[in-house]
């Protein structure tokens, strides 16, 4: 692992000011990454004492029901305007992928501004999303609740409570969650019953999710009794326009409600992904695949992994494998054929991989 020095740390962060933030902070929104207490840290590569491209990177383990997968986020990827074209990024992201894929990331994932840039890398999109999008007329369809109120300092420790009980999730700390929820520019909510906060919800994040509620756990009325709260919020605002929802594809009841009130919605991808790890992601694999499944790594020129069953076997290369466990929008397309080919089931995948929205990077 690379470590910078202070100094470095804070050219790097300036480098990223000016880049993606035409000169405002950033570290407030992602403290996670820039502040010392927590495991984020930067990558940089100088020139004469100068940063002319960095990154943020930052391990986690996602939490998708029963099972555990080591995730590495990159974030902030940027080069100085006068250094571009030079193949830095470039560079730096293969630097990023090995120091990730050493502290055993199974797979990385990016949110990408520019798709086709790390497309031309080997990136895909992986893993979906549903989002809902609510117009004002919707307001009066959503259920009312009393016990609704912008959350304080002292809710952090049962908005974190709350936020461990989904199935999919990443496994953070109760102090994580707390300096996560005091970042800028987030309206936060929660509904209390009696003494306990029982549901929360929070929407934008800096510059990020402009007026979208990305992050929020409760029951479904709950939930969509904070999401009305929200709107009455941003019509006091004098704000119009829709309301957005982003919501794990297994939040199966919630969306049914949602679109009996009729709200639009769409499957959305989750993130960019690549492959860091194929003995580990073949290992998940043929976890998932049952006990008929056997899996071998075939080096050589084209690394691949054979997957056999009872009725066959397959070989799949390092994208396969990204598109089995985690396909985009969660599409089977992928699967099935390798579930007739190989005679395995495949039923477990695949794979609810989700970030909430104080998870990104
Ligand atoms: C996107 C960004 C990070 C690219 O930085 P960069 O250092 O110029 O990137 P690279 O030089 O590696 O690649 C850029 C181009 O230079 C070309 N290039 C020139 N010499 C190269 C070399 N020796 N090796 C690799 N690529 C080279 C590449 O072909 C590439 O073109 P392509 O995208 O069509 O493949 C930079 O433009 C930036 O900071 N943009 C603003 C912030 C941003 O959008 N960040 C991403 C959001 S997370």
């Amino acid at each position: 692992m690379s470590l910078l020095s202070r100094e470095q740390r804070s050219r790097a962060l300036a480098l990223m000011e000016r880049v993606i933030r035409d000169g405002a902070s950033i570290a407030p929104e992602y403290p996670l990454c820039f502040d010392e207490r927590f495991p984020g840290r930067v990558l940089a590569t100088e020139e004469a004492g100068r940063v002319v491209s960095a990154c943020a990177l930052l391990v986690r383990d996602f939490t998708c029901g029963s099972r555990s997968v080591r995730v590495g986020l990159i974030g902030s990827v940027c080069t100085a305007p006068e250094a571009r074209g030079r193949g830095l990024a470039s560079a730096l992201l293969r630097r990023a992928e090995e120091e990730l894929a050493a502290e055993g990331c199974v797979l990385a994932m990016l949110w990408a501004d520019d798709a086709r840039f790390y497309e031309e890398r080997g990136w895909s999109p992986l893993g979906s999303e549903i989002d809902f999008a609510l117009e004002p007329a919707h307001e009066a369809r959503l259920p009312g609740s009393s016990g609704l109120r912008a959350a304080a300092p002292d809710d952090r420790g049962a908005i974190h409570r709350l936020y461990s009980l989904h199935r999919e999730r990443v496994e953070r700390s109760p102090q994580e969650t707390a300096a996560l929820l005091a970042a800028p520019g987030m309206e936060t909510l929660v509904l209390q019953r009696e003494r306990d906060v029982v549901a929360y919800s929070c929407l934008g994040r800096g510059k990020d999710f402009a007026r979208t509620i990305h992050e929020w756990a409760g029951s479904e009325r709950d939930v969509l009794a904070l999401v009305r709260e929200h709107m009455q919020r941003a019509r006091a605002r004098g704000e119009g326009g829709a309301t957005f929802l982003i919501t794990p594809s297994t939040a199966k009841g919630l969306h049914a409600r949602l679109r009996g009130i009729g709200a639009n919605w769409s499957e959305g991808v989750l993130a960019m992904g690549k492959l860091l790890a194929l003995e580990g992601a073949g290992a998940l694999l043929a976890d998932l695949a049952g006990p008929q499944a056997a899996l071998a790594i075939d080096g050589g020129s084209s690394v691949a992994v054979r997957l056999t069953g009872p009725g066959g076997s397959v070989e799949l290369s390092p994208e396969d494998l990204l598109g089995l466990l985690f396909p985009a929008r969660g599409r089977r397309h992928g699967i099935d054929p390798v579930a007739r080919d190989t005679g395995l089931a495949l039923g477990e995948l695949p794979l609810a991989l989700f970030a909430w929205g104080l998870d990104s990077i």
